[in-house]
């Protein structure tokens, strides 16, 4: 058997809480095929949507660190089926996350999709790059009409993701989203406001007649 995330993540502590509740039993049969140690269509659709991810590090004194990032949406590049990349853009300037990643490569993404109420963890190893070392990982990550600097680049090895259910998940929309679904709605209103001009007018010329 083999289920990618949860051979990581099912750690003795962790196996034994699930006893504890109960629940290793369900775990114990599990029987399907959930490698997912490659990215499909599915994977690289959903990341190219993404404009934010959140990536949890963790400390020399083993405290876990989570952190935002954020970019233009897809700014998460599917390299290839089994890796990731982006540019890490200037903060403040703490350097937590790079900091972490320099003793401990492991890091764990969650990335959400609020409309669709679906969200994605990812397990890889993140390797630090300066922004010109490779210059086609360059091209792919950098966007030029994207109102940052970028420090560094961070390349990600795929070790393992798994999707969550929905349960839980508020759906929530960006502007952008909002602006969309309610732009038919103003072009009906602005074209009803003209009908409406064009019939009041019409109304006091045969009030004037
Ligand atoms: C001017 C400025 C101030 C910021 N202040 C904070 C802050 O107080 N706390 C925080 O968590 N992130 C803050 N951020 C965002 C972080 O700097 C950003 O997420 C950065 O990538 C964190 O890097 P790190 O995870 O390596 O520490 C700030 C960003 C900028 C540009």
């Amino acid at each position: 058997m083999s289920y990618g995330f949860l051979d990581i993540a099912t750690t003795p502590s962790v196996r034994a809480a699930q006893a504890e509740m109960e629940a290793d039993a369900h775990w114990a049969a599990f029987s399907g095929n959930r490698a997912f140690d490659r990215f499909t269509d599915n994977e690289a659709h959903f990341l190219a949507a993404r404009d934010s991810f959140y990536m949890a590090t963790v400390s020399e004194d083993g405290w876990p660190y989570v952190q935002h990032r954020g970019g233009p949406a897809g700014f998460l590049k599917l390299v290839n089926d089994r890796t990731l990349a982006f540019a890490d853009y200037r903060g403040n300037r703490q350097y937590i996350s790079t900091g972490n990643l320099a003793a401990n490569d492991r890091a764990c993404l969650i990335l959400m999709d609020y409309p669709r109420r679906a969200r994605l963890k990812i397990y890889v190893h993140v390797e630090k790059l300066a922004i010109d070392a490779d210059p086609a990982l360059t091209d792919l990550v950098m966007d030029k009409d994207y109102k940052a600097r970028a420090e560094r680049i961070f390349r990600l090895r795929l070790e393992a993701f798994d999707w969550n259910c929905p349960q839980h998940i508020t759906p929530r929309f960006s502007e952008r989203e909002i602006e969309q679904a309610v732009r038919p709605l103003h072009e009906r209103m602005a074209q009803l406001e003209a009908e409406n001009r064009a019939l009041q007018d019409r109304l006091a010329k045969m009030g004037d007649a």
